[in-house]
């Protein structure tokens, strides 16, 4: 090891030693790995957002330790993925991170983060991988398994009475999944898949698919489109004269800051998630008028989830006082924290992922307005992977 390095090791250490009251005061370095640009920026910008607002309204602190916060944009590109995530963790020798949006770079980082041992949490990407083969004690997500949410929507596609549906989305993990949770819904409660349509991420050349809805005749569409992708979908899916005779469905992520750009197009479209804009809940209520006057903007789910895993870093990080190396301890606290969500509380599963309700949401005007539940307390499958 070169002398620089030796020295540099010496002083953070010396920083980051606990006071004589037990509490670690260095500053904590947070590695934000996040779209910055491309399809899913907004969301990028939202979960950072959330994130910010928590440490914000715990004075700017978590467990007694400022944050630095290190972004690197990782353009949604998993071919970049490895080499981002390493420079967080060798180069800028970040404490942990947080990370990212999609699946297939969100994979990437998981493999990195068991390897090495760095703490990870997710705050959207949904990869079953993730809480699932891949999952280890340092892996948690403030979001959901893309399972949850396609499963939810297929329950509620097929309580409204619906038989025949096809299904179109991006082609990679996190489409495949969300569709395979909704088709084993869908089917066990009688219904068909008559069509699997796909494009591959980011295309948002719809034209020849629509066409093929068209020539079909289903009885409705199920989809998963994200960020400037979905709207586009739901505004060519409107162009294409389909709106009004096969109903449109998706999991959240079709609406969810999405409604502003797509205008009327996006009326009437059924959705479930895990959040929706008019739970007017206190909790909720406090949170989206804290974030509309931090940011002049409306928070949605990736927001919600980018201050949730603030506050599942902020329970782990104060049961050790701030020592972040007190790994099991943190973990531990972790797992067992019932974190008090603006989408309603939740605990973790075994295998570290939100178990949670899923709301079936109508567009109306400029909001996913809450009109049932999908699906209560729904646990993703994982196995666990807990210490
Ligand atoms: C994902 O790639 O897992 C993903 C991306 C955007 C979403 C949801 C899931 O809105």
């Amino acid at each position: 090891m070169r002398l620089i390095e030796t020295c540099l090791i010496a002083a953070a250490a010396t920083l980051a030693a606990p006071l004589a009251s037990g509490q670690t005061t260095a500053k904590l370095k947070v590695g934000l790995m996040l779209p910055y640009t491309g399809t899913f920026t907004a969301l990028g910008n939202a979960i950072e957002n959330g994130f910010k607002l928590y440490v914000a309204e715990q004075g700017g602190k978590l467990a007694g330790r400022e944050i630095d916060f290190i972004k690197i944009d990782d353009e949604s590109d998993p071919a970049k993925a490895t080499d981002n995530v390493n420079k967080l963790i060798k180069r800028d020798n970040v404490d942990l991170i947080v990370g990212t949006v999609h699946s297939g770079v969100a994979m990437a980082m998981a493999k990195v983060a068991k390897e090495t041992g760095t703490l990870l949490i997710v705050p959207n990407a949904g990869a079953g991988a993730v809480t699932g083969p891949m999952c280890a004690p340092n892996i948690f997500r403030s979001s959901f398994t893309n399972w949850q949410p396609g499963y939810a929507t297929g329950e509620a596609v097929a309580k409204r009475g619906h038989k025949r549906v096809v299904t179109i989305t991006w082609k990679y993990a996190a489409g495949d999944e969300m569709v395979g949770g909704f088709k084993e819904a869908f089917e066990k409660a009688g219904g068909q898949v008559v069509k699997e349509l796909n494009l591959p991420f980011p295309n948002v050349e719809f034209q020849a698919l629509l066409t093929e809805i068209a020539a079909v005749k289903p009885d409705a569409v199920f989809s998963f489109f994200a960020g400037g992708g979905a709207v586009k979908f739901v505004k060519d899916y409107a162009a294409a004269g389909l709106k009004k005779n096969i109903p449109l469905y998706g999991t959240g992520f079709l609406t969810d800051g999405t409604l502003e750009a797509q205008g009327a197009d996006a009326e009437g479209v059924l959705t479930s998630l895990h959040y929706a804009d008019s739970l007017n809940t206190p909790r909720d209520n406090a949170f989206r008028l804290a974030y509309a006057k931090a940011y002049k903007q409306q928070p949605d789910v990736y927001a919600v989830q980018g201050y949730d895993a603030a506050q599942m870093l902020a329970v782990g990080l104060t049961a050790v006082k701030g020592d972040i190396g007190k790994r099991a301890e943190l973990v531990a606290a972790i797992e067992k924290a019932r974190i008090d969500s603006p989408r309603g509380a939740f605990t973790l599963s075994k295998s570290h992922n939100p178990v949670q309700d899923f709301y079936l949401r109508q567009v109306t005007g400029k909001e996913n307005k809450v009109i049932g539940i999908a699906s209560k307390s729904l646990a993703d499958p994982g196995r666990g992977c807990r210490m």
